[in-house]
């Protein structure tokens, strides 16, 4: 899957981006992680997460006490969309068409790795699995069974974090993501009880 998706041209995304960014992680994880799409960092390395939103997710695990080699991690778009702004790269939101052109291979991630639990991370995950009317803001932690027999949930994207207004706002923003990662280790050891 990871090399058929390196020649992925469902969409024109890969033009944009230097290369695909496929999911990574234990193959027989209980936990998928979908962010929204590589960014800077991730579109060099070839690996999802391993950015700045990247540190703050791996803080946060450690925190929460899910090791972060146990999870399979990926996205919901799988090239990174960006504009040029001097020199710089600047990450741009993808759009519907490219996030439903990418959905088959996130659906098959979810066939194979078959994880009890999967988080959203942002509104770009969100739209992906539970739909375009879904709100991280209302709805982060609520569980959602699916007919495949694992849970979807949701909570914020690691870079909106990043992104708070000032020392304060980030610390609570942390903890909250914290919180909602801390329940999803929770429902994991209630399901394998
Ligand atoms: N943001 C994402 O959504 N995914 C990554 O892999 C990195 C940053």
């Amino acid at each position: 899957m990871r090399a058929a998706a390196a020649g992925c041209r469902a969409c024109d995304l890969w033009e944009c981006g230097t290369q695909t960014v496929f999911g990574e992680g234990s193959q027989s994880s209980e936990l998928m992680l979908v962010g929204e799409q590589p960014g800077d960092k991730e579109d060099l390395a070839g690996r999802p997460f391993v950015g700045p939103a990247g540190r703050i997710l791996d803080e946060a695990l450690k925190e929460a006490g899910i090791d972060r080699s146990t999870v399979y991690i990926t996205n919901a778009v799988k090239h990174f969309k960006w504009e040029a702004r001097g020199k710089r790269r600047l990450h741009k939101r993808p759009d519907s068409r490219e996030i439903a052109a990418c959905r088959p291979w996130l659906d098959r991630e979810i066939e194979l790795v078959q994880p009890k639990v999967v988080v959203c991370l942002g509104a770009t995950a969100c739209q992906a699995l539970l739909g375009r009317t879904f709100k991280v803001t209302k709805q982060r932690g609520e569980l959602f069974p699916q007919p495949a027999g694992h849970v979807i949930t949701a909570t914020v994207h690691p870079s909106s974090i990043l992104r708070a207004r000032d020392p304060a706002a980030r610390e609570a923003e942390m903890k909250a993501f914290t919180e909602d990662l801390r329940l999803v280790e929770r429902q994991l050891r209630a399901f394998s009880a």
